[in-house]
């Protein structure tokens, strides 16, 4: 689902990127987002922030991807290596092979997507066994909290946490490890080795 006017602004900005980088790219990597040489996929890259912050960590390749032609425009100038971006919906990841990807991840977009767990099967069958899925959402009530105090006029969607982890479950994936942290969770899924 395309980003209001608002939630726009408030994804493209300094604030928005020291949470990124201070908060959510941290408790990432406190649950493991740390190898070297993995082929990454980012679902729902926007501005290509995550690009740079995931680049520490020295990727094989990254793509990254978002529905938003206005974000992908926002990546041009990023210069990093087997780095690439394209404008695609989360929910038909086809254009990736089967078990082709060791790491997933998602900074805060399934929960504006009503067919959040078509993403979430499609996440599960472009990872390789063992690949993991990091993940970070608010949930529904947060979400609400959010929009009455912003007033980004968000369209209903999303779900509780327990919603998203059986979700996670449905998927085949397993949850290793879940941090929770004032208005949203992240969590380390795997699919199986
Ligand atoms: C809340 S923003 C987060 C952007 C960035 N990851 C960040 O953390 O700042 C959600 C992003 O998901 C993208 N998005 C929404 N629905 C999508 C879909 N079906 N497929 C791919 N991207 C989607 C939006 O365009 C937007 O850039």
């Amino acid at each position: 689902m395309r980003l209001t006017t608002l939630e726009f602004w408030a994804m493209n900005n300094p604030v928005r990127r020291f949470v990124q980088k201070r908060l959510e790219f941290r408790l990432f990597q406190e649950m493991g987002l740390t190898e070297p040489g993995k082929r990454i996929l980012e679902i729902g890259c926007g501005s290509g922030y995550g690009a740079r912050l995931l680049s520490s960590i020295k990727p094989a390749s990254y793509v990254g991807i978002d529905l938003m032609p206005e974000q992908i425009e926002r990546t041009k100038g990023i210069d990093l290596p087997n780095t690439e971006f394209a404008v695609m919906d989360a929910t038909d990841l086809s254009a990736f092979e089967d078990e082709g990807i060791d790491y997933v991840v998602v900074f805060g977009i399934l929960h504006h997507i009503p067919s959040w767990r078509t993403v979430l099967s499609e996440i599960e069958r472009v990872l390789a066994p063992g690949g993991k899925l990091f993940i970070e959402e608010p949930q529904k009530n947060s979400v609400k909290l959010l929009d009455r105090l912003f007033r980004w006029h968000v369209p209903e969607a999303g779900f509780s946490y327990a919603e998203l982890e059986t979700g996670m479950m449905d998927a085949g994936l397993e949850i290793l490890r879940t941090r929770a942290f004032g208005f949203f969770n992240s969590y380390c899924a795997q699919k199986p080795a």
